[in-house]
């Protein structure tokens, strides 16, 4: 990585203004964090400082408050678990800038850790307001960066603060860019991508950049739908992206032009509607009922893909095979996950839902690396500059 880390400059002694994705699911009923990986993602970085003496000042957003005081999205829950995890006290502040937040700051020793409250309480942050920016420079003399999964965001918080402090990466920052980078520098062969997820459209960047470096793509998913449209097939009422029929089209000649085996679903799971209570079915491809939409692949379909990453070194899993929230239609996204977790191959599962059915399923220590960022990973992988990394300091050659 060409940016410079907070291993790269003096820490010590300092308030160091941290941006973390704290963006944790919680439980609807009893606003309890449901999956702590954010967080305990975070830990290299917040333990550095704390080891090195720094003052460490961590804030992010949770949900999407839409700049408005949100009581269910208040930080008090995530810094509860922090501090258990850390075994020190967080304490989080009321508010993410102003002079209790400066006062609060003052009282700071090297060591400890003070967490912000929701920074998207400010519609400002969201428009990358630069007096919102310089407000929360003030309460620091480094920033870090270490939300991988809000990078591709031009947000207060993430690019426009770079403008007032010094800005260097943090160590979770640098593993997904080292990691992400590397599958697309120097994977070991074969390479495969294997993509699902709704659409087509969010991963035409991702199809576009990968098609020169994997030696073979599997398609599943509500995505797959538009694939076997472009190639006549009857789809019944699976949701289409009409606009991009032509575009599935051009990537699967593509794919013919520079080698890649590209593989669809040959059967799918076929329902009635997308609920537990729905009359589900296997249908082979050409068997797709006009009444009946696609909510997982089939059985011949999983082993089709399994044969395929058997003999893989390097698999990249990005989005699920089907309706996976609806048990009955989960199959093939578990079915994949627990393939993906039993190779001896180099495994890197994108962020979003798909790494949230790996942990759910408890298989995220048998994959290499779980990103933390859904539309990030994507947007990097994609070829994408990330605008919250391109900001950071570059190291110096
Ligand atoms: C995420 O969960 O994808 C990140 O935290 C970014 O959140 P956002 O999509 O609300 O910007
Ligand atoms: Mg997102």
């Amino acid at each position: 990585m060409d940016k410079m880390t907070v291993r790269d400059i003096e820490v010590n002694g300092k308030r160091a203004l941290v941006r973390v994705d704290f963006n944790v699911p919680l439980d609807e009923e009893t606003g309890t964090i449901t999956d702590d990986s954010r967080i305990q993602a975070t830990l290299p970085t917040i333990k550095y400082l704390i080891d090195q003496g720094a003052k460490t000042i961590l804030c992010s957003h949770l949900g999407r408050p839409k700049g408005k005081v949100v009581e269910k999205l208040r930080m008090t829950p995530v810094a509860r678990r922090l501090s258990q995890i850390l075994g020190q006290q967080v304490v989080v502040t009321r508010d993410c800038i102003g002079p209790d937040v400066e006062k609060a700051v003052e009282e700071l020793r090297g060591g400890d850790v003070l967490l912000l409250e929701n920074i998207r309480f400010h519609p400002v942050e969201e428009e990358n307001n630069a007096s919102f920016a310089q407000a929360l420079s003030r309460l620091a003399d480094i920033y870090v960066n270490d939300a991988f999964g809000v990078s591709h965001r031009s947000h207060a918080s993430i690019v426009s603060i770079t403008n007032y402090l010094p800005a260097v990466a943090g160590l979770l920052v640098e593993k997904e860019l080292n990691t992400l980078g590397g599958i697309l520098e120097n994977p070991a062969h074969p390479f495969a991508a294997l993509l699902g997820g709704a659409k087509v459209s969010d991963k035409i960047s991702l199809l576009e950049n990968t098609m020169s470096k994997v030696d073979c793509l599997l398609i599943g998913g509500g995505m797959a739908a538009t694939f076997l449209k472009a190639k006549s097939y009857e789809t019944g009422l699976s949701l289409i992206e009409v606009d991009k029929l032509d575009t599935a089209v051009g990537l699967m000649e593509k794919a013919i032009r520079n080698g890649v085996r590209l593989l669809l679903p040959v059967d799918v799971i076929v329902a009635d509607e997308i609920s537990a209570e729905a009359k589900a079915k296997t249908v082979f491809i050409e068997n797709i009922p006009p009444d009946l939409r696609i909510v997982d692949i089939g059985p011949q379909t999983i082993e089709n893909f399994s044969r395929e990453l058997r003999r893989c070194q390097t698999v990249f899993w990005n989005g699920p095979m089907g309706k996976h929230e609806i048990p009955q239609f989960s199959e093939g996204t578990k079915s994949m996950a627990r393939l993906l977790a039993s190779l001896d191959a180099t495994t890197i599962i994108g962020g979003g839902s798909t790494a949230e059915v790996v942990t759910e399923m408890k298989l995220a220590d048998k994959m290499s690396f779980v990103s933390t960022g859904g539309s990030a990973s994507l947007g990097f992988l994609g070829g994408r500059t990330l605008p919250g990394v391109e900001a950071l300091l570059d190291r110096k050659s």
